[in-house]
Parts: C-alpha cells; sequence; structure tokens
C-alpha cells in the first residue's frame, strides 16, 4: 500500500529507511537532499507485473515523475520501459540503458528533431510514438520518410471523461489540449494510406494524474473498447497493443487511493484474458506517481522559529525551488520530525503541538509547504524533519529559483545509501551566464 510512512518509519526512534537513518544521512550529506528507498520504487513495478499477469504487457515508467538515471537504471534493470515527454527525458532513459522497443514518447509538441532522434536509436527507433494531433502525424511521416525509417505509432484518444482531480492535472476532457478526438481518429484510420511512413499498432489514452477513484477510469476504458471495435474493421494491420497511460492516485495525508492490484483487476477484465476480447492487445501502462510518490522523501532543517501571536513560523532550508507542489497545486504533503520523541514527546508525555506554518526562505508567501499545521512546540532551529511523499514531480520539477543550488538524490539499497546526485554548487549557477559582450 502506497502510504507516505510506510517505507519511511521510525526505527530506535530516528526517522530511517531500508536500515539507514535518515539523521545520519542529512549529517553526512548535509540538507535539503532528497532521499529514496529502492524497495519502494520497486515494490509497486511488482504489483503492476504481478496484476497483469497473464497477458503480455509493459509497463513503462513516467519519467517526469522522478528522471533520475538511478532510478531509471533500477527500475529499467527490472523489466521496466518508459514513458517519456521530451528529447531530454529520451536521451536519459538510453543513458541508463533502456533499450529503445521498451520507450514510449508522450506529449503534444514533439519537433521534428526529437522525432529524428527517437528514430535513430543505437538499437533501432522507439517502440511508439503516441501521436496528439494530426499535424504532429504527418511531421512525424516526413521525418520518418526522410530518413527511410517506418515510425510506429499509437494514437491518443481523448476520451472527454472528467478524471476529478486538479485542474492542472486533468488531460481527458474535451476542452483539454491532450489526445484526438473520436472523429479525428476515424480520420486518420481511413487515410492511413496517405502515410507511408506510418505503421499504426496502437491506441493510447491517459486522463489525469491522483485519480482516487476507478470510476473515471471505467469510463475511458469503456469508450476506448468502442472505438476499438469500430476502427478495427478499417484496418489492414490489426493493431498490436493498448496503452492504458498512468494516473493511479497515492495517499499523501488520509485519501483512500485505489490499490494497484484493483487497477490491474479493472484492465484485466476490459482487457485481459477474461475480458470477451477476441485476441487481447499487448497492454502497456504508464504509472509514474504510484510508484514514485512515496518512495522519497525531502529532508529539511529548521533555521529558525520565528514566534508569533497566533501562530508561528518554522524556516527550514528547503524551500519552493526544491519541490514546488505544495505552491503550484496546493498540494499536501505531510511533515515529521525525525526524531519520534519531537513527535510523539517524551516518554510518557504528549508533545505540546503548536499552529505552525511551515515555510521556506524564498521570497514568496506562496513558499509555504504546510499551513497552519499543527506541529510540536519544541522544533527548534537546528531540528529536523521530513517533507514525506516527494519521490513523483518533487526533484523532476525543482529550479534554481532565488540562485538556490538544488539538493542532492540520496538511493538507500540494500541497507546502504549512496548519493544519486551531488549537490550543485554556486559554480554550478553561473556555469553557462556570461557578461562578455560579444565582439
Ligand atoms: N502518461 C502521460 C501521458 C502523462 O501525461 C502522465 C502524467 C503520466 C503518464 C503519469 O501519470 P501518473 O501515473 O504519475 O499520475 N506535476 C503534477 C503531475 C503531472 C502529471 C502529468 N502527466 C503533480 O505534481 O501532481
Amino acid at each position: 500500500m502506497s502510504t507516505p510512512l510506510h517505507y519511511f518509519n521510525y526505527q530506535k526512534g530516528v526517522l530511517s529507511t531500508g536500515g539507514c537513518s535518515l539523521t545520519k544521512i542529512a549529517e553526512e550529506v548535509g540538507t535539503p537532499a532528497y532521499v529514496y528507498s529502492a524497495e519502494a520504487f520497486l515494490t509497486p513495478l511488482q504489483e503492476f507485473r504481478q496484476g497483469l499477469q497473464g497477458v503480455d504487457h509493459l509497463i513503462c515508467f513516467a519519467v517526469k515523475s522522478n528522471s533520475n538515471l538511478a532510478i531509471l537504471k533500477l527500475l529499467g534493470d527490472a523489466g521496466a520501459g518508459m514513458d517519456i515527454v521530451s528529447g531530454g527525458e529520451l536521451y536519459r532513459a538510453r543513458q541508463a540503458g533502456i533499450s529503445d522497443d521498451k520507450i514510449v514518447f508522450s506529449g503534444i509538441g514533439k519537433t521534428a528533431k526529437e522525432m529524428a532522434s527517437a528514430l535513430q536509436g543505437k538499437t533501432g527507433s522507439i517502440y511508439s510514438f503516441n501521436i496528439e494531433s494530426i499535424p504532429e502525424l504527418h511531421t512525424l511521416n516526413r521525418v520518418a520518410l526522410s530518413l527511410k525509417k517506418k515510425a510506429r505509432v499509437a494514437l491518443r484518444f481523448n476520451p472527454d471523461v472528467n478524471p476529478k482531480t486538479h485542474p492542472y492535472i486533468s488531460t481527458g476532457l474535451k476542452e483539454n489540449k491532450f489526445g484526438l478526438h473520436k472523429s479525428e481518429i476515424l480520420k486518420i484510420v481511413h487515410t492511413l494510406k496517405e502515410l507511408p511512413a506510418i505503421e499504426l499498432r496502437g491506441i493510447s489514452v491517459h486522463i489525469g494524474s491522483q485519480l482516487l477513484s476507478l470510476s473515471p477510469l471505467k469510463d475511458s476504458f469503456q469508450k476506448l473498447k468502442a472505438l476499438l471495435l469500430e476502427i478495427e474493421p478499417h484496418l489492414i494491420i490489426p493493431l498490436e497493443f493498448i496503452d492504458l497511460g498512468g494516473g493511479v492516485g497515492v495517499c499523501y495525508k488520509n485519501e483512500r487511493a485505489p490499490s494497484v492490484q484493483k487497477y490491474c483487476d479493472l484492465v484485466q477484465s476490459f482487457f485481459g484474458k477474461t475480458s470477451k476480447q477476441q485476441k487481447p492487445l499487448r497492454i502497456l501502462l504508464e504509472p509514474g506517481r504510484v510508484i514514485a510518490a512515496n518512495s522519497g522523501i525531502l529532508l529539511t532543517e529548521v533555521i529558525y522559529r520565528k514566534e508569533r501571536p497566533r501562530k508561528d513560523f518554522l524556516v527550514v532550508d528547503a524551500a519552493m525551488n526544491d519541490l514546488m507542489r505544495p505552491a503550484l497545486y496546493g498540494s499536501f504533503h505531510d511533515i515529521v520530525p525525525l526524531q519520534e520523541t519531537k513527535r510523539k514527546g517524551k516518554k510518557g508525555q504528549l508533545a505540546e503541538l503548536r499552529k505552525t506554518d511551515l515555510v521556506g526562505p524564498v521570497c514568496e508567501s506562496a513558499d509555504c509547504f504546510g499551513k497552519n499545521r499543527l506541529l510540536p512546540r519544541s522544533l527548534q532551529a537546528g531540528d529536523r524533519l521530513a517533507i514525506l511523499s516527494a519521490g513523483a514531480y518533487g526533484f523532476t520539477m525543482s529550479s534554481n529559483y532565488n540562485s538556490r543550488p538544488r539538493p542532492p538524490e540520496i538511493l538507500v539499497e540494500n541497507g546502504k545509501y549512496r548519493v544519486i546526485r551531488e549537490r550543485e554548487q554556486f559554480e554550478d549557477l553561473t556555469a553557462r551566464e556570461s557578461f562578455l559582450t560579444r565582439s
């Protein structure tokens, strides 16, 4: 089960993961720092694979959720493919040793240059371009023709389903910029002959992220199934796969998210061996958050307690540039002290709690990790905290705002930790800048 404190828990009074104390890591590596658990990344991947047993499948990790090379390698070695959305993510996936036949390329703005690169890997061309518009399909045809290649394609279907999630991460409604409407897909199917370099192999769908109910997914699967039936008779070469996207939500606070098992059961009932489908298609999934979110935390240290009559501010050394989800979406991340006694109080006494805003040093009021939280009054400068559920869309959305070097990333595996991305230094901030005037 994906909960914030499942893989990060108190051992001998100190928040730890996989046998490593986070205090030790903070002492040796400093703060702020992202810490990930390898076991936590691998477990949901195995759950997906188990849940889809009996059907030909490929789990393509959504690289945008956590793109560190060591994480991609870890998942790749365990059999995962990758879902990418840019030339940069393609580069990362290939650097991590992912073979091209396990890469799918989503996104509405693929450039000709990105397409050319995806068509010309060392191991061939990528498994699928998930196409989002008719002009994109024409560009891909042109690029592939010029390289004398064939491009394998899935058409991304916009099923016009409300995923009931934050509007910024909702993608399956007609009004969203994503995917092709049914009429556009039918038009493409009927004019495929005009696109000699395109091999239509699949249909993809992704309606949004952090989905806490299976019912919108069910609606979209239903619409997808109807679409498949409608286009099948018009295809000279039958489809090979469907790509059902990502989106399974996780628990950040007390949400009841669907389990991977339940999600896979739904997939199986629509498209697996038990479904009434004549010949089951290969199933691809693109999960990100459910694999990464509760597999990582952001370690931080209190710099000041700023006391005020109504509530205090705890100023910490992490900021919105390190983890921007709370500032951007108003999203909730639980915050816990590394010392268990600070959380619960000393033996027999309950910790005295105080209404607190946990804020970073950036010059914006949006730089707040938690508003009006009841946190122990005993937390003072020098105490360390973990901002939980930060493994997905944490580091990948970080920036250098306020000229803050980005934090390191640490991976805990087999009882040991290692730095998988070093802390940026001030020199990194200006390495690509110059004030010399051009002659
Ligand atoms: N496939 C496609 C085509 C996507 O656009 C996404 C996410 C995924 C897969 C992975 O979805 P997941 O399994 O992670 O829900 N920055 C936001 C999330 C943006 C999600 C964008 N697309 C956040 O921090 O909540």
